[in-house]
């Protein structure tokens, strides 16, 4: 029955195609990350011409085997399964446990890359260096091999990451803490590659969130003492070498952590280590020359749907979100969004009216909320990232082109995303908040049938 409904659907939508012709455009692909290759295989495939640039050497970002942002630290294994993670149209390699380190999710992006014909349109060793509008096209500008050149392209599509640049705030009291003594210094998780640096020392970590988490449980049996300063905290706790301290509490000039009237138990710190995030880094815009804003580097104004451009329907964004649960199937989603906009004549699939309402409602809630840094967070839009996910594929319509039909369009999408949902809530409830918890959830191997739309967990290790 459900089949029979999609084939109806394919047949109308194949008469309607006929009667509106797609447009093809050249569009250029800014990075060759996961977001990147993703958004390359989708333009492709609904008739676009992409060319996709990576200023490293080959494709994976920030999981490439030579990365151009070094963020992924030594240990690091990723916190999300591999059935969570993987393309429904790709299956991670036999024999992997779910939770793999950078080479496997590297692997992966290498062989999505050359199974859906992204290696064909890729430059490597090409960092773009200016994106400007001209005459209603875009001139791309980029360093490469050959020096620099330039090229005009229809679209552009920009997926250079965000964990580029840090998010460095100054903590109270920390002048006068590294004033008062010793070698005493502040880092960020970026820089951070392993603990033996912090042997002995005692570390301040800022930030309670994945790196904070992480960092924290991996210093705690090298370092003397770890402070977690975080928003969850509302007064010191802890014990056995870990002091949870609130945002708000003082760095003092003899070391000790300051909360209020009185001191956290523990001694004094001799290192601050930032888990606090990152800010947007688009170093090839001028925001007025695109009409951008980029408030505080912690938001990309106006983006309809977190993925275009409300007044310029020709720059599209693709992974621009915080908190993505499934990162290439949501990319996926947003590229197939963004396929399908760039193949209607005035590149759009709502109206411009409809692009600004969305963009402004968006702002109101944020401001609303008084975190404006959560104008991208999935989470905090009302709706959730699997929502959305749907809507995009919804928007986007019946496929309209020849070939091989993605899982987004075909009718085993919603019961697959409700089963990759549902691993994704059983990794939730076991997901650590403390450092002196032990991470076993990583020990955890899942296995999906994504017919019967189950799943099993081998926990006997987690
Ligand atoms: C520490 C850490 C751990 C994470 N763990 C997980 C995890 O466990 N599971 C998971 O699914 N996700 C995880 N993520 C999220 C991760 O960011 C995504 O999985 C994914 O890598 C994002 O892909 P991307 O393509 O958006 O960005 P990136 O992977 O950063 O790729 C961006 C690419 O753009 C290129 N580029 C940048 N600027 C230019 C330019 N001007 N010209 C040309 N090329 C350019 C870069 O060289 C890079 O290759 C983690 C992130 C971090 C920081
Ligand atoms: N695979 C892995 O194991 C792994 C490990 C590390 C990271 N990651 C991924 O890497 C990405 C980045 O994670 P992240 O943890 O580095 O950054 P993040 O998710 O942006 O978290 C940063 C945290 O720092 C807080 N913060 C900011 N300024 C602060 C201040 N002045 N005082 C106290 N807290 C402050 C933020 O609070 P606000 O929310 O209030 O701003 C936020 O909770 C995520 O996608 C994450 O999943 C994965």
């Amino acid at each position: 029955m459900q089949l029979a409904r999609f084939l109806a659907t394919m047949a109308s939508h194949a008469a309607a195609a006929a009667l509106t012709p797609r447009v093809s455009r050249k569009v250029a692909v800014i990075g060759g990350g996961s977001a990147g290759v993703v958004a390359a295989r989708y333009l492709k495939r609904g008739g676009h011409e992409p060319t996709l640039f990576e200023a490293g050497a080959t494709f994976g970002g920030v999981w490439a085997p030579a990365p151009t942002n070094d963020v992924v630290y030594k240990s690091l294994r990723t916190n999300l399964p591999t059935v969570v993670m993987q393309s429904p149209d790709l299956d991670f390699a036999e024999g992997l446990p779910s939770y793999v380190d950078a080479e496997a999710l590297g692997a992966y992006i290498e062989r999505y890359a050359a199974e859906f014909g992204v290696d064909a349109v890729a430059r490597f060793g090409a960092t773009v260096t200016s994106v400007a509008p001209v005459d209603g096209a875009w001139t791309v500008a980029w360093d490469g091999d050959g020096g620099c050149r330039d090229e005009r392209f229809d679209a552009v599509v920009v997926a250079n990451g965000h964990y580029n640049r840090p998010y460095e705030p100054e903590i109270a009291g920390q002048a006068a803490w590294l004033a008062g003594g010793g070698d005493r210094s502040v880092s960020h998780s970026q820089r951070y590659d392993e603990p033996s640096p912090y042997a002995g020392k005692a570390v301040l970590v800022v930030g309670g969130r994945s790196s904070g988490v992480d960092l924290a449980r991996e210093l705690r049996g090298v370092a003397s003492w770890v402070y977690v300063m975080e928003k969850k905290c509302a007064e010191p706790y802890g014990g056995d070498g870990v002091t949870h301290v609130p945002v708000g509490a003082e760095l003092s000039a003899d070391g000790r952590m300051k909360v209020g009237e009185s001191y956290a138990p523990g001694p004094a710190v001799d290192r601050v280590l930032l888990a606090t995030g990152y800010v947007y880094d688009f170093p090839f815009f001028e925001e007025e020359a695109v009409d951008m804003t980029f408030e505080g580097r912690r938001s990309c104004r106006p983006l309809y749907l977190h993925l275009q451009h409300a007044a310029r329907p020709t720059l599209g964004f693709v992974g621009v979100q915080l908190s993505v649960p499934c990162p290439i199937p949501f990319f996926e989603a947003q590229a197939l969004y963004l396929a399908e906009a760039l193949a209607a004549p005035d590149a759009a699939l709502a109206a411009r009216d409809e692009r600004d309402a969305w963009v402004d409602a968006r702002l109101a809630t944020v401001a609303a909320s008084g975190r404006e840094q959560d104008l991208h967070y999935t989470s905090a839009e009302g709706d959730n990232a699997w929502a959305y996910i749907r809507r995009l594929v919804d928007l986007a319509g019946a496929p309209q082109v020849d070939g091989d039909p993605s899982w987004l369009q075909s009718p085993a999408f919603d019961h697959r995303l409700k089963t990759v949902e549902s691993v994704y809530d059983d990794r939730g409830r076991r997901y650590p908040t403390k450092p002196w918890h032990d991470d076993a959830y990583r020990r955890c191997d899942y296995a999906a049938d994504w017919a019967a739309g189950t799943w099993t967990v081998d926990a006997s290790r987690c």
